[in-house]
């Protein structure tokens, strides 16, 4: 089953290109930066991957980006992940990465942006596999702040799908982004939003109605609103759904308890994702191997997971069809 589960072929939609940062990685940036890190060791800093909640979390990701300064430090980053897509047969990526965490310590954005894009765009040249970047505004920092790093953005759209919303869900509710996602969606770009992680079911509802999202990252806590759940199932609005991220960060005690089989046999359209491999110990086939061993799930259930990461992704319909 975990050669069938690595061969499948397979979309990723929710991966933070920083959370892909392995500690390896991490250190070589560091000493090729001479930056100092406060671990001595990968083993110590690995060690210290051990988290209560989302916020535990965060403080430790965006410690460790700042090892990333120069656009081959950003292109470095990305191919690793991109090798990780090709030895498990992920055909399609649609990555995260978080401005912000690097505007605010002096990196241009275009530093941030020219790197990604370049291993992107070598991924499709070198793999054949096909891309759409997002770009996540952090729900912590203001509306102002989120508008700005959207100008920006503005003479690079052709490198940027769309927009994402991550961060601290809990005090920083979509409603705070109303007017920069409809901005960014009158600029043509597609929208997303983390919803229903560590907050309520009616940040689901809200990123929904208030910010239009076109699909919903993690959204496990609709579970808590049988009508929403019957209208995600309806309106076919997908769910990027990240099981290993869910256990290390106790939104689910083991995996015996999470939800994702429930809504996928509700109807809801939900597909399985790493959100941050490296931290949470597992890419990808991961996180598909954790549901069987978990959950046991079927094959049957691991082949519509994957179909729907084609389905629901924002692939060009030409690119889709030879994906479905
Ligand atoms: N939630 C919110 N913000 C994040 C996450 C997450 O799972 N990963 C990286 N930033
Ligand atoms: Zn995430």
């Amino acid at each position: 089953m975990d050669q069938f589960l690595n061969d499948l072929p397979k979309a990723e939609l929710h991966l933070h290109l920083e959370g892909s940062l392995e500690p390896e990685l991490m250190f070589a940036l560091a000493e090729r930066n001479g930056i100092k890190l406060s671990y001595s060791s990968v083993d110590q800093l690995r060690q210290a991957y051990d988290f209560e909640n989302l916020q535990e979390f965060l403080d430790l990701y965006y410690q460790g980006a700042a090892v990333l300064q120069t656009e081959q430090d950003f292109y470095d980053l990305t191919w690793a992940y991109i090798e990780r897509c090709k030895a498990e047969n992920i055909l399609h990526i649609e990555p995260f990465f978080d401005p912000q965490t690097h505007t605010e310590r002096g990196i241009p954005f275009i530093t941030v942006l020219n790197g990604i894009s370049r291993a992107l765009t070598d991924a499709e040249v070198k793999y054949g596999i096909s891309s759409g970047l997002i770009m996540c505004f952090l729900r912590h920092l203001s509306e102002a702040e989120a508008f700005a790093t959207l100008e920006q953005a503005e003479p690079y759209l052709d490198k940027i799908i769309g927009i994402g919303l991550d961060s601290s869900e809990k005090g920083h509710p979509p409603a705070k982004f109303e007017r920069v996602f409809a901005k960014a969606r009158e600029m043509g770009l597609l929208a997303v939003a983390h919803a229903g992680e560590e907050g309520p079911a009616q940040n689901v509802t809200d990123a929904v109605d208030i910010l239009k999202v076109d699909r919903i990252d993690h959204g496990v806590r609709a579970i808590d609103d049988p009508e929403l759940i019957k209208r995600l199932a309806t309106e076919k609005i997908a769910l990027t759904v990240c099981p290993l991220s869910n256990t290390r960060l106790k939104v689910f005690d083991d995996m015996s308890q999470h939800n994702i089989l429930k809504m996928l046999e509700q109807g809801v359209k939900v597909t399985v994702n790493s959100d941050d491999p490296a931290y949470f110990g597992g890419y990808l086939t991961a996180n598909f191997i954790a549901l069987e061993k978990g959950l046991g799930m079927t094959k049957e259930q691991a082949v519509q997971l994957a179909r729907n990461s084609f389905e629901y992704s924002f692939a060009k319909p030409e690119r889709k069809l030879e994906l479905l």
